[in-house]
């Protein structure tokens, strides 16, 4: 008898919760509604695990929501469609299968971050973060530099500077000149 009554209480409740009031609420909270990415480029190693911060400003939940990873220029564009709790693979770029994850955890506060393991110099590029359902998008630059062990050389100039070149097969060379008097009272202090 109690459990009939619940239930009919419950099934008259139901389009209160979760019609007008609800949706009207989400529409104002929307106009207000920031996607921000990180506005720093995101540095990583090959190899690495990375992760493209995006959030909602203010926090909001994101359960519900569908959120997209694109790098456009890509075919497919798809690095990572949430929706419906889970990833929609048939859309994503093959090259990124079982390389991505969004914190489900975290979407309830509004984190809408990107996953990307084991990093390749190919991931290299802009992501855009979108959320349909509010019309907002953001991007973050991924960077991804491979270097291995520095190799560094020493090689007398001709005007008579000490250069040291520090240099790795990677993605950066840093050459630093010392006069041979600067490296002598380093050595001999
Ligand atoms: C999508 O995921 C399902 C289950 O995890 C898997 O069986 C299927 O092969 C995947 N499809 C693609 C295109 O990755
Ligand atoms: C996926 O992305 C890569 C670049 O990471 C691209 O070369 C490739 O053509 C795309 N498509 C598929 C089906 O992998
Ligand atoms: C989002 O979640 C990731 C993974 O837990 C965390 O590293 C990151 O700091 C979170 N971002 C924010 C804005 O809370």
């Amino acid at each position: 008898m109690f459990f009939t009554t619940s239930v009919v209480l419950l099934v008259l409740l139901v389009p209160f919760c979760s019609g007008n009031f609800h949706t009207r609420r989400i529409s104002s909270e929307t106009a207000l509604l920031k996607l921000v990415c990180s506005r720093q480029p995101i540095v990583a190693l090959v190899g690495d695990d990375v992760i493209l911060p995006c959030r909602l400003d203010p926090v909001v939940s994101a359960d519900s929501m569908t959120v997209v990873w694109t790098r456009p220029g890509l075919d497919p564009k798809y690095i990572h469609v949430h929706q419906d709790g889970q990833l929609l693979n048939r859309s994503q770029n093959l090259s990124y299968y079982f390389r991505t994850r969004v914190f489900v955890d975290e979407l309830t506060y509004g984190n809408v971050s990107v996953s990307i393991f084991k990093a390749r110099v190919s991931d290299e590029g802009q992501y855009w973060c979108s959320i349909p359902s509010i019309q907002k998008e953001a991007s973050v630059q991924l960077i991804v530099g491979s270097v291995s062990a520095p190799v560094v050389e020493v090689t007398s100039s001709n005007r008579g500077k000490m250069v040291l070149q520090c240099e790795s097969a990677g993605w950066f060379t840093v050459t630093i000149e010392q006069t041979p008097t600067q490296i002598h009272s380093e050595t001999w202090s």
